[in-house]
């Protein structure tokens, strides 16, 4: 069990995931730091909380300095120990679609602001006072899917910043951790999006099964995980045969196409 005398900062604990995710810690007891940009939804989220008064609500928008600062000086206070952060946007679009805005955006709040955020909080809290950082990715940080080109670009590249930052507070107290789930029934995913799964096969976790997962982990000593199966194989076979992937994934691009145009 995570120890009950500190407290977590939830970053996105208005969404699908993260509310499931911030539910589950109020019953272990846990004090949270709740945060997102929507003071209705972070105070939705409070109020189906174990112990609604025990609780604080952090209203942030991580692409802005202000949020970030906001976000890093609540870590600086110290009663911090774990953070986790589960916001994130996504559009499925073929490529060419997307406006150069969306570009930027999902870039930005997925990966760009992510990195920001860590370093501010990184320059200002104690290096040798336990700390642990949770960054959720997605199956999609690990193998290339048609229609979530900048998606999966933002999550690749998020999961390479953990690793090496991970590799690189090593001989500290912090921990810098990876979690990445398969499509789970939020409303992150537009029904478009949801009838494509659907007619490609793909499974869909629950929001409580993959909260109850990111709990186990957040108390686990390991560095990253994948969950959901056969996905977790996908990644190991992406990462060593990348073509039988490719080839599979080619067979299915005509589904594909009939959603993403
Ligand atoms: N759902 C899936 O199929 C799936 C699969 C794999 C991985 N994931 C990942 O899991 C995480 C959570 O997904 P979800 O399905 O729970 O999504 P969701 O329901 O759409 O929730 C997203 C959360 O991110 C917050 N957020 C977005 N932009 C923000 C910003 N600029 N500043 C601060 N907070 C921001 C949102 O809060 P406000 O809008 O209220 O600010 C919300 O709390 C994401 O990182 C996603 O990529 C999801």
């Amino acid at each position: 069990m995570i120890s009950s005398d500190k407290k977590v900062l939830v970053i996105g604990a208005s969404g699908g995931i993260g509310r499931t995710v911030s539910r589950l810690l109020s019953l272990q007891g846990r004090s949270l730091v709740l945060s997102g940009r929507n003071s209705a939804s972070l105070q939705k989220t409070v109020d189906d909380l174990h112990n609604p008064d025990a609780h604080e609500i952090l209203v942030a928008d991580i692409t802005t300095d202000i949020g970030r600062i906001a976000l890093a000086c609540r870590m600086e206070q110290g009663d911090i120990e774990h953070l986790i952060n589960i916001s994130g946007i996504n559009e499925l679009s073929a490529f060419t679609d997307q406006t150069a805005n969306s570009i930027e955006q999902i870039i930005n709040t997925n990966l760009t602001s992510m990195m920001l955020l860590t370093r501010e909080i990184l320059v200002r809290v104690n290096h040798e006072k336990p700390l642990s950082i949770t960054y959720v990715g997605s199956t999609l940080g690990a193998i290339g899917i048609p229609g979530y080109a900048t998606y999966c670009a933002s999550k690749f590249a998020l999961r390479g910043f953990c690793e090496a930052l991970s590799r690189e507070l090593s001989d500290c107290a912090i921990k810098i951790k990876y979690f990445a789930p398969r499509s789970t029934q939020t409303t992150m995913n537009s029904d478009v999006a949801s009838a494509m799964n659907t007619e490609l096969g793909n499974k869909v976790d629950s929001v409580n099964l993959v909260a109850r997962e990111l709990l186990k982990f957040i108390d686990s000593s390991a560095e990253s995980l994948h969950i959901g199966w056969p996905e977790k194989l996908f990644v190991k076979i992406n990462g060593a045969f990348p073509l039988l992937v490719s080839n599979n994934l080619k067979k299915q691009l005509p589904i594909v196409r009939k959603y993403i145009g």
